[in-house]
């Protein structure tokens, strides 16, 4: 491990405002650089990349932690650039790594899944791919906004204060043109959700559509007319594959990291047999059912709305579709099993679950760092060893990043051990 530079300057005391030159060491889970004061404390820097030297105003200040802000690269690492999004400079906080560059994001990223796995896990010996970078621009086909007078935006950084943005560079056009144009009197927030690969167009308004103004071809639902019990959906295209996505279910935010997702969780489960018994657990619409083509599947998946689209998804399979939450699913035995639970990772239930299930080889799929470190510390209890973790950089220009972990079931006289 990369030892920590000398810190800065000693500082008497600091309150909020005050500005420090800081050596930054690591990025950290949340997109900000840690570095320490010269009396030890840690501070956690927005807008810096690892190895730079900044003037950063603090902008928060705890008994042993600060928060501050760059406002001053003195010395700025190879990875740095000039962020191109012009709605950056009016305020919008959407986008929180545009100044790495788009080809060292991946690395960066995969630095910070080392580092929590050390901190986390206490394993330092488990490969971490940084994988491939998927384009950087144009890619987001679901996207959240805030609104403010009718008008879509992001919320400035680390503040409610919604920025109404003039175009967006990393939606997909047709889901940026939606922001900029679509009118959305009376709403609080707004979600844009494209097909890219079918041109289908959905917005989803909270709390009601009732003052909204968009083209005639996209469809509109209120969160209110969803409680009611209305369904909207569109369609989108995976691997050769047409899902069906109703607005109240989950689907990955871009078709192509779709794809790369479902390829790395194919390579973790060693390219699984047509007729492999096989659990997809927080199955969602059946992403990883449908394309990696097995012929039975058990899907474990609480969403009533994500359920009902993976019948249709799945309609040419013969599928076990369970909608419930993974806790009061009684584990069936299987050969290989998905697992790509909410932020907050598997948690005991998932881990019980998967350890009930028995499988062989599980491909874990991350969207956040601690959690994964956490999951995989906790399989670790129940007999999985963590061999490789491959990452999919599914939303450059932000420190999000998905991370699929292939766990081999090396002792399985423990997997029944309560967690
Ligand atoms: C990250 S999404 C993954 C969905 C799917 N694997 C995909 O890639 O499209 C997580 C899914 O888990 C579901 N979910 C969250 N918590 C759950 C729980 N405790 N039990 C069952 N499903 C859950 C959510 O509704 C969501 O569909």
């Amino acid at each position: 491990m990369q030892p920590d530079p000398p810190g800065a300057d000693p500082i008497e005391s600091v309150e909020v405002g005050v500005e420090l030159e800081v050596p930054t060491v690591r990025l950290v889970a949340g997109g900000d650089a840690l570095g320490r004061t010269a009396d030890g404390r840690v501070v956690l820097v927005e807008g810096a990349l690892p190895g730079e030297r900044v003037v950063a105003e603090v902008v928060e200040v705890r008994p042993r932690l600060l928060r501050a802000r760059t406002v001053e690269v003195v010395a700025g690492a190879p990875e740095r650039v000039e962020p191109t999004c012009p709605e950056l400079a009016r305020g919008c906080g959407g986008c929180d790594l545009p100044y790495a560059a788009a080809a060292d994001q991946p690395s960066l990223k995969a630095e910070v899944v080392r580092d929590a796995l050390r901190r986390i896990a206490r394993l330092d010996d488990v490969e971490v791919d940084p994988g491939r970078p998927l384009p950087a621009v144009g890619y987001r086909t679901t996207v959240r906004a805030a609104v403010r007078e009718g008008h879509a935006g992001f919320r400035a950084r680390r503040s409610h204060e919604v920025v109404v943005v003039g175009g967006c560079e990393v939606a997909h056009p047709t889901a940026a043109e939606l922001l900029v144009d679509g009118v959305f009197d009376g709403a609080e927030e707004v979600v844009v959700r494209v097909g890219a690969r079918t041109g289908e167009r959905m917005v989803v308004v909270h709390p009601t559509a009732a003052g909204v103004s968009v083209p005639a071809d996209v469809r509109v639902v209120g969160t209110d007319e969803l409680r009611r019990g209305r369904r909207a959906w569109i369609h989108e295209e995976v691997a050769g594959h047409r899902f069906r996505i109703s607005a109240a279910s989950f689907f990955q935010a871009r078709p192509d990291g779709a794809e790369a997702l479902v390829a790395a969780v194919r390579r973790s489960l060693d390219d699984p047999a047509a007729d492999a018994e096989f659990v997809d657990l927080y199955g969602g619409v059946g992403l990883f059912s449908v394309a990696l083509d097995v012929r039975a599947p058990v899907l474990v998946e609480r969403s009533a709305a994500a359920v009902a689209d993976a019948r249709v998804n799945l309609s040419d399979r013969q599928p076990r579709l369970l909608k419930m939450a993974v806790r009061r699913w009684r584990p069936t035995p299987t050969d290989v099993l998905v697992a790509d639970p909410a932020r907050a990772g598997l948690g005991t239930e998932g881990v019980a679950a998967v350890a009930g299930s028995g499988a062989g080889r599980v491909a874990l799929v991350s969207c956040d760092p601690a959690s994964l470190a956490r999951d995989v510390a906790a399989l670790g209890t129940v007999g999985y060893r963590a061999t490789r973790v491959e990452l999919v950089d599914l939303f450059p220009q932000t420190h999000h990043v998905e991370a699929v972990t292939t766990l081999e079931l090396v002792e399985p006289d423990r997997r029944q051990v309560a967690v």
